[in-house]
């Protein structure tokens, strides 16, 4: 752990906690020693900057803990140091056999793992192309230390694959976080900043560790006392917080409420067209600048969810956006407009209008139209992080207007960091995804990372999961979505089990009972989840407002109807084009005919894109209303199982943890029956037809 952090965290079992997988623990085996010790002795930089001394003070640190050696540090170039940190400018690279061409088509933040072992003489040159690739260079190197991998003959060229890697903090002043079930937030309490920076550079820590390089520090829903971020009151505030994520490769960006003008500005209007208004923003700017000189910029959520935005003054979201883009583009910052715009009191009697279809109903029009300093950030599925919903067709849809993927790390639909549910999978089938776009091989991740369309600006961003409970994300487990979700966007090729296993052996250390028994329950935890929840693609069924916990017809804001169309005969949305609400046209072909078509859709998805009875057989064979209830009754079955699997390692980790996870363990069994007798029941009584092996359904 950094030592900054000793003042707030004394018990080492809760330290434990803390540390997330930055554990660092002391090697005991004299073998891996004797390998690791001569490559650590010593570490020397060619050129100082804040990151670069952060990459220093996280290597000796690690080092020191794990081979109970502090390294002696130069801060100038010493032949003699076992660890050469330097960009490819300030190193010789000839003697090193590099050459200055490989750096030249490698973007600002790559980096390049050389062991050179050169007359007895052991060494690992971390060269980057910026100080920043130094940075993730560094926690590379400890990382495969961590991992226990040979460092012997390194030979690495990394770089990110995504542009924008950026965390959004849903936080409030007043200390909530929306949809935080970690704590409050660490940023803010009593509608001020918080005092305690250490925790705020820790942080910055666990995220450049994974490669994050941006992040909002406020909620994407902007009230009243967060609208004054931008004023001077906050400034400095905000300037403090930027100051140190900035040592640590991330830039800051701020929410806004578009309303600005009128509630901080005393403008009469908001409206993007209005030269008042363009002139407020401009010189707002230029005053966020005067404090914060690297600001990223804005995000913003408009129009959506009783938020303001240009169609208060009949504009669309083009013109909406552009007037902040403008006023950014002389300092290189960017809007980042969300895409999660729909009309939130639809009636869903009315079978035409489908929340599905918005997103891409209100932006493919104006493709080509936004500034080329605004990016979309388009929600992964259509409706909102369900366990299962397919990619958003607004992916691949717009050539010409720049997109990233918005993920959500925090488990608001699956089961708020009690339930255990590994993301990393599900992210993976998004970026997989073949849109068709242009043609086959149209993925997604060719999309978000810009190359597929040129984008100028592109990336991933995802809610964060974490607040100001000790280990961060309430259940430790959780650790993994945070971990895997920058692991994952910096390489998109990686594998989920990989990145499992990685953030296991950082965490837990290297007992391999340990790895392979939580990698494994990682592993499995998205279908579990799955089968003792909403079925089929079909979506909510989840409790109003809060969002844990089964409620069949439950559906937000009052409105009217069932939105899954559950009757005596049948169950599922019906998106087809001929008798349905046409969503299916959305999709690029092949894909729009799969979906359409009840016969070709993929079983997985059924229920979001069909109206079935009761009785329809799926591809295995078995019938709809029978794989609902074999499904919730074996979902229950594999949660009893992830305790008797967690259980195995009592004894082998530290109490704090293990009974942190043994205790929500606990509450998913209890979630998980609530889940299976409320829908089983539901259908039962629905359809009147048993489960054909006679098991209890109320
Ligand atoms: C979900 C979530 C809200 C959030 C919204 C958003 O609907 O429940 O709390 O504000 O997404 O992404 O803007």
């Amino acid at each position: 752990m950094n030592i900054n952090s000793v003042n707030i965290v004394e018990d080492t079992f809760l330290e434990k906690g803390y540390s997330c997988w930055l554990q660092y623990n002391k090697i005991t085996d004299s073998k891996l020693i004797e390998e690791y010790l001569p490559y650590c002795l010593s570490l020397s930089f060619t050129e100082d900057s804040p990151i670069v001394r952060s990459a220093v003070e996280e290597l000796a640190d690690g080092v020191k803990s794990m081979l109970d050696k502090e390294p002696t540090i130069y801060n100038y170039f010493s032949n003699d140091a076992s660890i050469i940190l330097g960009t490819y400018e300030s190193i010789n690279l000839s003697d090193y056999e590099l050459s200055s061409d490989l750096f030249e088509k490698l973007n600002d933040e790559s980096y390049v793992l050389k062991s050179v072992n050169k007359e007895g003489n052991n060494k690992i040159l971390l060269v980057g192309k910026s100080d920043k690739g130094i940075l993730y260079g560094a926690y590379h190197l400890l990382r495969l230390i961590q991992t226990r991998k040979s460092v012997n003959s390194l030979d690495l060229v990394e770089s990110p694959r995504n542009q924008i890697r950026i965390i959004n903090q849903w936080d409030n002043m007043d200390g909530s976080v929306e949809r935080g079930y970690s704590g409050n937030s660490i940023f803010y309490d009593n509608n001020q900043f918080t005092n305690d920076l250490y925790r705020i550079k820790d942080y910055a820590r666990l995220l450049a560790s994974v490669g994050i390089n941006a992040i909002s520090i406020n909620n994407v829903n902007v009230w009243e006392i967060e609208t004054n971020l931008i004023t001077s009151k906050f400034l400095p505030e905000v300037q403090k917080v930027a100051d140190i994520f900035r040592s640590y490769g991330i830039q800051t960006l701020l929410s806004i409420n578009y309303a600005s003008p009128i509630e901080i500005g005393n403008l009469t209007t908001a409206d993007p067209l209005d030269e008042g208004v363009q002139q407020w923003w401009a010189e707002k700017v230029k005053e966020i600048y005067s404090y914060i000189p690297d600001f990223g910029g804005f995000v913003v959520k408009a129009d959506s969810e009783h938020r303001p935005g240009p169609f208060s003054y009949d504009r669309d979201h083009a013109e909406g956006a552009n007037v902040l883009a403008k006023a950014l583009q002389p300092y290189n910052g960017i809007v980042v407009w969300r895409c999660f715009v729909y009309n939130c009191l639809q009636d869903w009697r009315d079978r035409t209008t489908d929340r599905a279809r918005a997103a891409y109903d209100n932006f493919k029009p104006l493709d080509g139209k936004f500034l080329d300093n605004v990016i979309l950030q388009v929600k992964n599925g259509p409706m909102d992080f369900q366990v299962k919903e397919p990619v958003s067709p607004l992916f691949g849809a717009m050539e010409k207007t720049n997109q990233m993927m918005e993920f959500q790390v925090a488990q608001e639909y699956t089961g708020q960091q009690k339930d255990l549910c590994y993301l990393v999978p599900q992210w993976k089938e998004y970026f997989d995804f073949d849109t068709h776009a242009k043609g086959e091989g149209s993925t997604v991740k060719t999309i978000v990372d810009g190359s597929m369309y040129n984008y100028r600006y592109s990336g991933v961003a995802a809610v964060s999961n974490i607040g100001n409970d000790i280990n961060w994300t309430g259940n430790t487990l959780a650790q993994a979505n945070f971990y895997g979700y920058g692991r994952l966007i910096w390489d998109p090729e990686l594998g989920a089990e990989e990145i499992a296993e990685e953030w296991v052996q950082s965490t837990f250390g290297n007992d391999p009972l340990v790895v392979e028994t939580i990698k494994g329950m990682l592993l499995d935890s998205w279908n579990i989840y799955e089968n003792y929840t909403a079925p089929l693609g079909v979506g909510w069924m989840i409790n109003p407002s809060h969002h844990y916990g089964p409620n069949v017809d439950g559906y937000e804001y009052d409105v009217w109807g069932t939105y899954h169309f559950s009757d005596r005969d049948g169950v599922g949305v019906d998106r087809t084009v001929e008798t349905g609400t046409g969503y299916t046209n959305q999709y690029f072909s092949p894909n729009a005919e799969i979906y359409n078509s009840l016969e070709n859709c993929p079983d997985e998805f059924l229920l979001f894109y069909h109206h079935v009875p009761y009785t329809h057989q799926l591809k295995s064979g078995e019938t709809v209303i029978q794989y609902i209830y074999n499904t919730h009754f074996k979902g229950v079955e594999q949660v009893k199982d992830l305790i008797d699997r967690w259980n195995k390692l009592d004894g082998k980790i530290d109490d704090y943890r293990f009974n942190n996870v043994a205790e929500r363990l606990q509450l998913q069994l209890k979630n998980a029956v609530e889940w299976r007798d409320k829908i089983n029941t539901y259908y039962f009584r629905k359809s009147g037809i048993s489960d054909d092996q006679n098991r209890t359904i109320y």
